[in-house]
């Protein structure tokens, strides 16, 4: 981690130079490996600044001992590129998080109230431990192995099938008969806690940048480019389920449902010689559950590879296709994390970052710390409320936490060592980027800096945000890069970045830039020159859409054009195209203002033009939508007997109809339960399709053309 440099460089002797600048070598390798490969690094862009500098100071003074490899002589980290991007053809989920009993006893009782489960039935558990490592799907075709794809943005993955084949764990073919068509795989890849630490006392020894834990080691292995390195990082593989299956005989087909976890997915995977998490405790009692999850968290440290907690799913698979998935993850199961990992330390300073809504956060500069095998020195404040309300002072001894991938949290300050030399922490009025006022809408916690695109946080936090994996995710174009281009006036809005193959000769410029890294980002962006509507979408950075918003407000416009024209008639919030935006199930009233609100702004105006003018957006289209319901909209009213509202709703989303809350002219079809209201009158007099809920299953049967 940084150290407070010992001394001046004019004091340095040789040796202490040759030590230093092997020293700062590893440093600035290991950061720019978190900065441009990970995006997430852990050191601001001073602290960062100053290794460099330090680096440059040394090597001026002692010429001779210019490394190599030395740091100055390379610009960020080796780009991630050269694999194949394929569709998954079931999204990639991921799991909610539960940290306590009751987490878990919420989830039960959630998955019990969609079910509208009756009291005698119990439902039944699998619990096996969750690995930390990363998750891949591999596809085989009349059982031979065909495609190995990572899970990406969980609708897209990278073809790493070279790489995966060379796991020993991974079966080139299919073990054992009644073999499926197609079948796909999915399961983590993983390296052991011990092949993880010899790894990275090889790379110590030859003065290589040290690797943060083996899930980046693990990450970093299947993403070689040269297979022969990836299979010198020892990985393995676990089985934890399964996506696409088709039947040698279709007849088979409808034996599936009627399984459970346990004989259907955990045995016929192992049949087919894979490995499983083990071990497992099958349970409809919260407090074996609980045991058995205490007994984990108490032998963790026995287990070769490193876990996280303990994944529960429900046994029945017929009730695991009901409950089915919200966008991110599946109803039907959970992760239990771990407790997380926490250790005492300083704070040092207090800093204000302005994120791209202009939201001011505090984070907390610490002494660097080493909690769970990772070294903390910042952890984020939250807000000015959360400062006042833990008494957080600049100088104070604080308790900080870290799980999985959350963002370092201080939980309390030690009061007992508390000097009285620590600073209460002036939250800044005024925004210490661009000296705009800021101020804090009525209820809200947060204080935003109002300079807009005038305020250069902003404007690079939204390049940031534009260019970040779920948006426009330009291959070998990193945060650091983004902010020179900007500096240096190359790239000051999203367009122009398209623009940028007309600057060649000013790139080539550029230090630490080769022919061959221009010509790759180049590329990478002209790849992205057609983008899909949801994407887009969610790479303008509107206040409150994240992917799942995006996804829903795609889904529901079809075309840019068909939401542009949407958001400015909705201007008027008694308007029709108002009360439908809000209609939208998962949009609230706070939600379509804010996007309104965007959508109105003439500098969002320009930016959204100016990209149309160069690059293409694609109309949305549903890839895993199998029904030729897809598309049309729905409303269901009254209530309903066979299934919950929910499981209705979620039922009909996921075969790509759009569930409203309230009937218009463009509803299709309106579902009737009991009781049915004010909402059946008005679809009959406005002419939508009503029906019974039978009717609507028997519909939903035969339009599925599966
Ligand atoms: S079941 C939705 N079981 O944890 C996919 N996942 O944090 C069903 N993981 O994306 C996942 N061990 O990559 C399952 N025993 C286990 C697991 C496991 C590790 C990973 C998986 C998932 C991630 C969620």
């Amino acid at each position: 981690m940084i150290a407070a440099f010992s001394k001046p460089v004019r004091d340095l002797t040789v040796k202490d130079a040759r030590e230093e600048l092997r020293d700062l070598a590893s440093q600035i390798g290991y950061h720019d490996e978190l900065y441009y490969n990970k995006d997430a690094p852990i050191l601001s862009d001073s602290e960062y600044d100053e290794l460099r500098r330090r680096n440059k100071d040394i090597e001026e003074r002692f010429p001779d001992l210019i490394l190599k490899d030395s740091p100055a002589l390379r610009v960020g980290a080796v780009p991630r590129s050269g694999f194949r991007k394929i569709q998954h053809s079931e999204t990639m989920l991921s799991l909610d998080n539960a940290f306590s009993q009751k987490d878990v006893s919420d989830f039960v009782a959630r998955i019990r109230r969609f079910l509208g489960l009756s009291e005698d039935l119990s439902v039944v558990l699998v619990a096996e431990p969750k690995i930390d490592g990363l998750s891949a799907a591999l596809r085989y075709e009349d059982g031979k192995f065909v495609l190995g794809l990572t899970r990406g943005d969980g609708y897209e993955g990278e073809d790493v099938t070279a790489n995966l084949s060379t796991i020993p764990d991974i079966p080139k073919t299919l073990q054992g008969n009644d073999i499926p068509r197609v079948l796909e795989v999915r399961g983590e890849v993983y390296m052991t806690k011990d092949d993880f630490s010899e790894l990275n006392e090889k790379r110590r020894i030859s003065n290589e940048p040290l690797l943060a834990n083996p899930r980046n080691a693990a990450a970093g292995g299947l993403r070689q480019l040269d297979s022969r390195i990836s299979a010198s990082r020892k990985l393995h593989f676990f089985a934890y389920g399964w996506g696409e299956i088709i039947h040698a005989d279709a007849n088979k087909e409808e034996r599936y449902p009627l399984g459970s976890q346990l004989t259907e997915v955990r045995d016929r995977i192992s049949h087919f010689g894979f490995n499983l998490s083990e071990p497992i405790c099958v349970s409809n009692e919260l407090a074996e559950l609980t045991s058995y999850y205490n007994d984990i968290v108490f032998r963790r440290d026995e287990f070769p590879f490193e876990l996280d907690g303990i994944v529960y799913k429900v046994n029945c698979i017929g009730w695991q296709r009901r409950l089915g998935a919200s966008s991110r993850s599946p109803r039907w199961a959970v992760a239990h994390k771990f407790p997380a990992e926490r250790s005492h330390t300083l704070i040092r300073e207090i800093r204000i970052q302005v994120g791209r809504t202009g939201a001011l956060t505090p984070v907390a500069q610490l002494e660097p710390v080493l909690i769970g095998g990772v070294t903390v020195s910042r952890a984020t404040l939250h807000n000015e409320d959360e400062i006042k309300r833990k008494d957080i002072r600049v100088g104070d001894i604080v308790l900080i936490q870290r799980a999985g991938d959350v963002i370092p949290q201080v939980v309390e300050v030690d009061l007992s060592k508390r000097k009285s030399t620590a600073k209460i922490f002036d939250f800044p009025e005024i925004c210490p980027v661009c000296a705009s006022n800021t101020s804090r809408e009525f209820g809200e916690s947060v204080r935003r800096c109002a300079g807009g695109m005038k305020c250069s946080a902003q404007v690079v936090e939204r390049l940031r945000h534009f260019i970040s994996r779920d948006g426009f995710d330009i291959e070998g174009l990193g945060v650091k890069q983004v902010k020179s281009f900007w500096r240096d006036g190359l790239v000051l809005r999203p367009a122009d970045l398209f623009c940028l193959k007309d600057q060649r000769a000013v790139l080539e410029s550029r230090e630490g830039w080769g022919k061959t890294s221009i010509k790759n980002l180049l590329s990478a962006i002209e790849e992205r020159r057609n983008i899909s509507l949801e994407r887009f979408i969610y790479a303008l950075g509107i206040p409150r859409i994240g992917q799942k918003n995006a996804r829903l407000l795609a889904l529901n416009y079809m075309s840019l054009d068909l939401l542009l024209t949407a958001m400015e008639d909705a201007r008027d919030p008694n308007g029709r195209e108002f009360k439908s935006l809000v209609a939208i199930d998962g949009i609230g009233e706070r939600v379509a203002s804010d996007i309104v609100k965007f959508f109105a702004d003439p500098n969002n105006k320009m930016m959204v033009s100016n990209l149309v003018d160069e690059i293409q957006v694609s109309d949305f289209t549903e890839p895993t939508s199998k029904s030729g319901l897809a598309g049309k909209v729905v409303v269901f009213t009254g209530t309903l007997q066979l299934v919950t509202r929910a499981e209705a709703k979620a039922q009909a989303q996921t075969m790509g109809l759009k569930v409203t809350g309230s009937v218009s002219s463009k509803t299709d079809f309106i579902v009737f339960g009991e009781n049915a209201g004010s909402k059946l009158e008005k679809a009959k007099a406005l002419d939508v399709t009503v029906v019974s809920e039978k009717e609507w299953f028997q519909l939903l049967e035969t339009s599925n053309t599966n």
